[in-house]
């Protein structure tokens, strides 16, 4: 017949062309592997809360993550090391919040103080610092707040900025490692950088949270750090999520400011940002499974409707197949164990 012939002449043509042969058998699939993790890509954020060493408090919205005090937040980074991380991430919750965040560039705050412990006991582990004035504003903005003349409120760009560099060099002073800007201010990346430089601290490098969405998916944090805005929302500096284009120009800027490793975040809804901005600048690249990304993959977890061990591995990998070789991730520890 003549349509059997036709589709036997079909099948002779696709059996030379099999994408199948090399997925048969775990050692063909492991030969041809394109991607794999590695548990020095991964950075673990931790939550550090000024006071008593011994507070440990769950955080409601993020099961598995606490906030924690000096001696948790030790503990961590002891793990962090053996588990030969990539390094920790660290956000500070402070007792004392103003008008200006000035706590976070206070030389006895949180952070430093937290910096200084870790680094005395675990040089070798790698201390990002996260540098914004949200965790330090009592009204949890990333910056200064002003009425304009029209009677709009605004978080007013230079004035933030000026604060910010007071805060990046003081981490610096403390002995961060990494220098985190992730407030979105225009010009922040080149202002810290001439500041760092003019301080002495020119070896020390900046990652840029560059392409950063305005995204639902920060929620959990929030209450982890207890940087809620108590009005308005982070629409005026935070990045539009219907733009692609936008997030490579501002990487173009931040990394002519002098930014030297790149993120972008969220990473699950930012895979094709990750994929543009690797290819275009070559620049060493991060993406931030942010509290979001992690809580929903914990609770479909927790109610049995997903693998939730197979899920965390495959959204890692997903991220760093698309470009990311660096990930900032709640998932870090757990993670690192299942690639041991
Ligand atoms: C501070 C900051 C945020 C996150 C990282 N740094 C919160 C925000 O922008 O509201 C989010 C991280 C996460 O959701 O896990 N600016
Ligand atoms: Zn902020």
């Amino acid at each position: 017949m003549h349509t059997h012939e036709h589709s036997d002449e079909d099948l002779l043509v696709s059996a030379r062309s099999r994408t199948r042969r090399t997925r048969m058998t775990e050692i063909h699939r492991r030969l041809v592997r394109e991607t794999s993790l590695e548990a020095r890509n991964l950075i673990l954020p931790l939550f550090a809360v000024e006071g008593d060493a011994n507070f440990r408090n769950p955080i409601r919205s993020m099961p598995g993550v606490d906030q924690l005090g000096m001696s948790g937040v030790l503990r961590e980074c002891e793990s962090a090391l053996e588990a030969g991380l990539g390094g920790v991430i660290l956000f500070g919750i402070p007792e004392h919040k103003d008008e200006f965040g000035s706590e976070a560039y206070n030389d006895r705050g949180i952070i430093q103080e937290t910096v200084r412990e870790i680094k005395s006991r675990f040089p070798e582990l790698l201390v990002a610092t996260d540098v914004c004035l949200c965790e330090y504003t009592e009204h949890g903005h990333c910056g200064v707040v002003e009425r304009t003349h029209d009677g709009r409120i605004e978080i007013v760009n230079d004035k933030t900025v000026e604060l910010l560099v007071r805060e990046a060099v003081s981490h610096a002073e403390a002995g961060s490692d990494l220098i985190a800007p992730s407030d979105m201010m225009d010009g922040r990346v080149g202002a810290i950088r001439e500041a760092l430089d003019a301080s002495g601290f020119t070896s020390l490098p900046i990652m840029s949270y560059s392409a950063k969405y305005a995204s639902g998916l920060y929620g959990p944090f929030r209450d982890a750090a207890g940087s809620t805005p108590s009005f308005g929302d982070r629409r005026s500096h935070q990045m539009d999520v219907a733009n692609s284009d936008e997030a490579l120009r501002v990487v173009q800027r931040d990394i002519e400011e002098g930014a030297d490793i790149i993120m972008v975040k969220p990473a699950i809804s930012s895979l094709d940002i990750i994929r543009r901005i690797r290819e275009q600048f070559a620049m060493p690249t991060a993406a931030y499974q942010v509290s979001g990304e992690y809580s929903m993959i914990r609770a479909a977890g927790a109610n049995d409707w997903i693998d939730e061990e197979r899920v965390m591995m495959e959204s890692l990998l997903a991220i760093k197949r698309a470009g990311a070789s660096i990930i900032l991730t709640y998932f870090a520890l757990r993670a690192a164990k299942t690639l041991q």
